[in-house]
């Protein structure tokens, strides 16, 4: 079990090193390791993790909803002693967070997935694989040792790819399969059109397709879904370097690397997902299974109907519906909805400690963090995911022990204020 460095611990290390001159690459501020996160990585690359939909008013009332909540911190409780530590799923959590599937970060760093795995194994935190990722979930697992991690599914147009990736996750040691729902066709990001650019079709962020026996079935002979695609793009200087990137990108024959990128954009979105294959995914695993972009408190309803066993709520940090409510917005009427013991997640906008202790106090189990590691390991590679994550980790625990707690039941709406 990994020892995880108490807030405290980490601050003297820090402030101690600081009388030697070093310091931190990661900067500790969430906005100034945004700003330097964009001087590492090309500038598609950035379009794509930091953008969002459309004009991205969601993405940014992810933020100022968020700060909006205030909290009212309670003294004198004697909280020499705590641990907000938390099990979810058979699933252990130092810190109530877990990192968010996300996906084509092959497009940052080389082995990215690898890189963000072997950080979850060194801070003990759990890693949810995401169905986009640029390196299979075995080779991610490979590297986890004994630390947690999920497997998030999108629903494609076959079943049997469906089926193989799920057996493929119970088989590396997943301990639940998020099914992400609010992405059955992609979002209107308008930074990546006006580029004209689509990670995949590079063949970033299809290792799980390109690794899976189904897919490759389908590469090599036929789906029968496949329709004849007649757009075809000009031959110009950046056709060439399209062409050459996609060779780089793909370990296998140059055929090949063309036909899995065409064909996985025909399959991988699935617009006719409904309830009843919550129920029918239940029946064909023994895994947990939790249903993640959730904003109506209606749909948290029928996620219960339908026999999930947890929810996310989430707008995909703003890159899908253009205008959606802030998740933090609708945790409260969600939780009053779906009561405990019914286990809610939430993720969009989690930047700091007490963006997580706010989730909590408003009825999440615990939070997904999003871009920040991203931003991390852009800098730094493995180092800055591990960077980012212990930040989180200690200024999660700072802010819930000043606020009078020692353990997450403690945190709970009467630590927050909502103005107005
Ligand atoms: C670049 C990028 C790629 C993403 N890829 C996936 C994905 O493959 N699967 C998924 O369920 N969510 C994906 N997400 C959504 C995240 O899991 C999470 O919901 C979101 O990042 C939360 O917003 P935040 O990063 O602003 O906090 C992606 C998000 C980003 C920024």
């Amino acid at each position: 079990m990994i020892k995880i460095q108490t807030a405290f611990e980490r601050q003297r290390e820090i402030y101690i090193r600081g009388i030697a001159g070093q310091r931190s690459d990661i900067p500790f501020n969430s906005a100034e390791l945004r700003a330097k996160a964009k001087k590492y990585v090309s500038r598609a690359a950035w379009d794509y993790v930091d953008g969002a939909a459309s004009d991205e008013a969601t993405m940014a009332r992810n933020r100022t909803a968020l700060d909006e909540y205030r909290i009212i911190p309670k003294m004198m409780r004697n909280n020499s002693a705590a641990s907000f530590s938390a099990e979810l799923f058979d699933t252990r959590l130092p810190a109530p967070f877990l990192i968010a599937p996300i996906g084509a970060l092959d497009m940052v760093t080389k082995r990215a997935d690898v890189k963000i795995a072997a950080a979850c194994r060194q801070t003990g935190t759990p890693f949810i694989f995401s169905n986009q990722a640029g390196d299979s979930m075995e080779s991610c697992a490979t590297v986890m040792g004994e630390t947690d991690r999920w497997f998030q599914l999108y629903w494609s147009k076959s079943d049997d790819l469906v089926l193989s990736l799920v057996k493929r996750a119970e088989d590396c040691g997943c301990k639940a399969i998020v099914l992400t729902v609010d992405t059955t066709m992609l979002g209107w990001r308008s930074r990546d059109l006006s580029r004209g650019y689509l990670p995949f079709l590079k063949a970033y962020g299809i290792a799980q397709y390109t690794s899976d026996p189904v897919f490759m079935k389908y590469v090599r002979s036929r789906w029968e879904g496949e329709v004849q695609n007649d757009s075809k793009p000009g031959f110009t200087i950046d056709t060439i370097r399209h062409i050459l990137q996609l060779r780089a990108n793909y370990k296998g024959p140059f055929k090949e690397a063309m036909r899995s990128a065409q064909l996985f954009t025909q399959m991988y979105t699935n617009p006719a997902l409904h309830w009843e294959q919550v129920s029918w995914l239940k029946s064909k695993t023994n895994l947990p299974v939790i249903i993640k972009g959730i904003l109506h408190p209606d749909d948290a309803g029928e996620a219960v109907r339908a026999g999930a066993d947890g929810i996310v709520v989430s707008n995909h940090g703003g890159r899908q519906v253009n205008g959606a409510v802030a998740s933090i917005d609708m945790l409260p009427e969600i939780r009053r909805a779906v009561p405990r013991p019914f286990k809610i997640l939430l993720d969009s906008g989690i930047r700091n400690g007490s963006d997580v202790f706010k989730a909590i106090a408003l009825g999440a189990d615990a939070v997904l963090l999003g871009r920040p590691y991203v931003y991390g390991l852009a800098i730094a590679g493995q180092q800055g995911v591990e960077s980012v994550v212990r930040n989180l980790q200690n200024d999660f625990e700072l802010t819930a022990r000043l606020s009078g707690c020692r353990s997450l039941d403690e945190i709970n709406s009467t630590c927050v204020h909502l103005p107005g």
